[in-house]
């Protein structure tokens, strides 16, 4: 038992718990002043015991070891719902290109792109990739990201996603931060099937997934104009459905070509991306239970519009945001980035932009019981720092916070 005690503010997300990540006023946020933090149970099953005032502490408690919060804002680990962390070689090249006014399809069609990143990730060994990712890793941990989302979908050869997939399933077991591998071989059709691309769907649905399933939490299609289409869905959708594996969609980036629609006939736990959705999919997704993920660092790096959030907001759709982290859209794991561009650009509130980076994180992971909220029952993840107002939390933007003090699973980490 561990009582963390002396806390100036602690971010609780209760009310945002209760809206199930909807129309969330600051109300929602949960704050207690002068606040205890009481967590029980040892690794991953260290959760969150009691939550209050500190006059109000239950005597029981008294002779648990102690941590002086010194005053400081205790509020949940961050959830990044939405990363392609394992990836080989880099693309500054492409950026150049792009300066010259180069766009990213057109890239992609010069054999840039998905598919250059491919090349490098397949011809790096397990190990060396493994060296890298786990850098990537200890990189979201010390900015307080303590859950975070994994795709594959830069092998693109069974024997490549495979070596991913196992990559993924070792950052689960060997480090603490809590991850979640989702499966996107049907990110790009690789060359070797160029021009066949639902002979390739065919076997990720028939012959990859099977045998691959063991590793993989859920599934993603890059659904979107050049890459897979409604009819290709179809295909693999089902199939992942006929396993249990619920799904997660690039949806409507590029062009509005259905994937919205389909992630919503899916029932998906995120459709993410959606620079290019109407009205009509917007009611559509505040309607649903699918997360609306939102992705700025990429509209940014893109120089695209921005996703609608605030018509989404204001419709009630339950809203994500995460970094999108990958090579070739959104080179960064800067999560400040995302939350300072979703406040000035996206016109999200400072409690909106909390709600989406914490507890709607979790929702779009499946995993909105534990992750994401500092209440009783859930996992003991929090960060830890010197702030008296949770605008504070990201103004600094572009570095990590000065003493941010990062725990997982009632551990310190850094
Ligand atoms: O999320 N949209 C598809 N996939 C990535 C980009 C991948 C790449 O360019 O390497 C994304 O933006
Ligand atoms: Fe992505």
């Amino acid at each position: 038992m561990i009582v963390i005690h002396n806390i100036g503010q602690l971010v609780t997300l209760e009310g945002a718990v209760k809206k199930q990540g909807r129309n969330i006023v600051f109300q929602d946020l949960g704050i207690i002043t002068d606040a205890c933090l009481v967590l029980n149970g040892i690794g991953r099953k260290c959760k969150v015991e009691w939550v209050g005032k500190s006059s109000d502490l239950p005597k029981k408690y008294n002779k648990a070891k102690k941590i002086n919060a010194n005053k400081q804002l205790v509020m949940p680990g961050f959830v990044d719902s939405h990363t392609h962390l394992v990836f080989a070689g880099d693309r500054s090249r492409e950026f150049e290109m792009r300066l010259a006014g180069h766009t990213y399809q057109e890239i992609a069609l010069a054999g840039g792109g998905i598919v250059k990143t491919m090349t490098a990730t397949r011809l790096i060994s397990q190990a060396d990739l493994l060296k890298i990712s786990l850098k990537r890793v200890d990189t979201f941990l010390r900015q307080g990201v303590t859950t975070f989302e994994i795709k594959t979908g830069y092998g693109l050869d069974f024997d490549s996603e495979e070596k991913c997939l196992k990559i993924i399933d070792k950052l689960k077991k060997t480090t603490p931060a809590t991850i979640v591998a989702t499966f996107l071989a049907a990110h790009a059709v690789p060359p070797e099937y160029k021009g066949k691309k639902t002979e390739y769907t065919k076997l990720v649905a028939t012959k990859w997934l099977p045998k691959l399933k063991k590793y993989c939490d859920y599934l993603d299609m890059f659904l979107d104009e050049g890459y897979f289409d409604k009819e290709d869905a179809e295909v693999l959708l089902t199939q992942a459905q006929k396993y249990k594996i619920r799904i997660k969609l690039h949806a409507d980036e590029l062009k509005l070509t259905g994937g919205t629609q389909t992630a919503c006939k899916f029932n998906a736990l995120s459709a993410d991306h959606l620079l290019q959705i109407s009205q009509k999919e917007i009611e559509l997704l505040s309607k649903s239970e699918v997360t609306a993920t939102l992705l700025p660092t990429t509209a940014f790096f893109l120089k695209a519009a921005y996703a609608p959030a605030r018509r989404l907001l204001d419709s009630g759709a339950r809203v994500a945001l995460a970094t999108d982290f990958n090579p070739g859209t959104s080179p960064t794991q800067d999560i400040s980035l995302v939350a300072v561009l979703a406040a000035l650009q996206m016109h999200m509130k400072t409690e909106e932009i909390i709600t989406a980076l914490t507890l709607n994180g979790a929702y779009a992971l499946g995993l909105a019981e534990k992750k994401g909220a500092l209440l009783k029952g859930y996992d003991a993840d929090f960060i830890m720092l010197e702030s008296n107002s949770v605008a504070k939390v990201f103004y600094e933007f572009g570095q990590v916070q000065r003493n941010l003090k990062v725990f997982t699973n009632g551990s310190f980490y850094s």
